[in-house]
């Protein structure tokens, strides 16, 4: 059985085809080359050597950048163990597309991965990583490899939070499932990183809201993410990246929450005998995901309109927009004083009430905040007070904003990014990028926490 340390890098099928671990030291595959593709060498990245074949893919050097690594996947199907196993014309650019679909949206959520960028129909670069031999599973209903672990809970029993499950990489012994303390006890050096207890959270708190992400993306297109898995690697620097493939072997995926409709590999696995008709549909289910991931990213972006009833109070609006930005919003500065110009106030709201679109409103006024107040109540569009208030006059620069007359619903914070956090929290109910933002703001700063953490313990 090979190692860890002789095999960092490791290829597997999906989390429920157990013992598919195809493991291969570099050294002994280096040697046989590929023909690379015309479309390859044009994109600049010119491949090396041949670090790992598996199945499904292959994985080459990038000559001239030891921290990056060429990932070309294969016109090939396999399940259990590659027991199943198919020549499927097209698999590979579908698996490319959705592979790429789904790293760009975590991209965009914020979240750390190896992903760099698609090169052609087949082939994406990918930072090099050492890779954590543990599968990461996590599950929103109960089905497949977990009924037969738990006898007598029902298929779709719910997990809230999602249930996370960890398997250890390791064809020998059919992929065991390991504890949490198995895997700190192993002690796992990769890339100069130990993976102990604070790297476990980190990848298990990074898994959940994978899969969240995931899991709202794929609800505003009706479909029910039932469970996936993912894996982690450490790239050259020792930081921990969502690595490797997602696409449809990845996870389970139920059109409208009806395993009948399933669209993921498990149709695959399902077959009892294999013909080309069954092949076709597998195909035809695969690219209908891929397709299904361009509509994933809503069209326009959720905005907040900052009034501010003075231009002296660009700072403070400055302050609340970048927030803004950072989480996925779009924002626009207006001037506008309730009290001086209060027909133009109400003409300039007519405008957001009027373009039909999403809009929370955010108003900074400094002294008495007629501004909020005046806004709130002649909208039904949401509106944050945020006063830019100054330390020697708090208590009485706020209460404008607080001591609204009946009829009023507009809400008060003091700091920037509150008022960005509270417009974004708004926006979250019906924007699931804006909602991933906000669920990865909150894991990085976990993860800060932890990193500063271990970093003034061992002072
Ligand atoms: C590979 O993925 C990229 C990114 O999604 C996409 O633009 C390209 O069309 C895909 N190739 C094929 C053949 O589907
Ligand atoms: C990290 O991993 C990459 C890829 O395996 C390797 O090229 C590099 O030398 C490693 N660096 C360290 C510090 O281990
Ligand atoms: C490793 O990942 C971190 C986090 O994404 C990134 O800042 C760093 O640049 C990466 N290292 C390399 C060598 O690309
Ligand atoms: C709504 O706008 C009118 C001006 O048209 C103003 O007199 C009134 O005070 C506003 N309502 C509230 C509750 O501020
Ligand atoms: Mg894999």
């Amino acid at each position: 059985m090979l190692t860890d340390s002789l095999c960092p890098l490791r290829i597997v099928e999906h989390f429920e085809d157990k013992c598919t671990v195809l493991c291969v030291v570099r050294n002994v595959v280096q040697h046989r080359l590929h023909q690379p593709t015309k479309s390859i060498i044009m994109s600049g990245y010119k491949p090396g050597k041949l670090i790992i074949e598996g199945k499904t893919k292959q994985v080459y050097e990038v000559i001239g950048d030891p921290k990056l690594c060429i990932l070309v996947s294969k016109d090939r199907i396999t399940a259990g163990d590659g027991v199943k196993s198919h020549e499927l014309e097209g698999k590979a650019a579908i698996s490319n597309a959705t592979n790429a679909k789904v790293f760009q949206l975590l991209n965009q959520a914020g979240l750390r991965t190896a992903f760099i960028k698609v090169i052609d129909e087949t082939t994406f670069i990918s930072e090099k990583c050492e890779m954590v031999p543990i599968e990461w599973v996590t599950r929103r209903l109960a089905t497949g490899s977990f009924l037969k672990r738990h006898p007598g809970v029902p298929e779709g029993y719910r997990f809230n939070p999602p249930l996370q499950e960890t398997f250890y990489k390791d064809d020998a012994n059919h992929d065991p499932q390991w504890s949490e303390e198995q895997i700190i006890t192993a002690n796992f050096k990769l890339n100069g990183t130990t993976i102990g207890k604070d790297e476990y959270d980190i990848m298990k708190r990074t898994s959940l809201v994978v899969f969240e992400v995931l899991e709202r993306a794929w609800a505003t297109r009706d479909c029910a993410l039932i469970d996936m898995k993912i894996e982690f690697g450490i790239n050259s620097t020792g930081e921990i990246l969502i690595a490797d493939i997602i696409d449809s072997d990845s996870w389970r995926l139920w059109p409208s929450g009806d395993k009948k409709l399933m669209k993921d590999k498990q149709v695959y696995r399902n077959l009892v005998s294999v013909t080309s008709a069954d092949l076709d549909n597998v195909k035809r289910n695969f690219k209908w995901v891929a397709n299904q991931l361009d509509h994933l990213v809503p069209p326009t972006k959720s905005s907040v309109v900052i009034f501010m009833g003075s231009p002296s109070d660009k700072e403070h609006c400055q302050k609340i927009a970048k927030h803004a930005n950072a989480l996925g919003l779009n924002v626009q500065l207006r001037v506008s004083s309730a009290h001086k110009g209060t027909t133009e106030t109400l003409r300039i709201l007519a405008e957001y009430e009027g373009s039909n679109e999403k809009v929370v409103l955010i108003a900074v006024a400094g002294r008495s905040n007629g501004l909020g107040p005046v806004l709130s109540g002649n909208t039904s569009l949401p509106v944050i007070n945020c006063p830019p208030v100054k330390t020697d006059n708090v208590a009485q620069d706020i209460w404008s904003s607080l001591n609204v007359p009946s009829g009023l619903g507009c809400t008060t914070v003091i700091y920037p990014e509150s008022a960005a956090l509270a417009a974004a929290q708004i926006h979250a109910l019906h924007d699931h990028i804006v909602w991933s933002r906000l669920r990865v703001k909150q894991l990085m700063n976990f993860i800060a926490l932890k990193k500063s953490d271990a970093e003034l313990k061992n002072l």
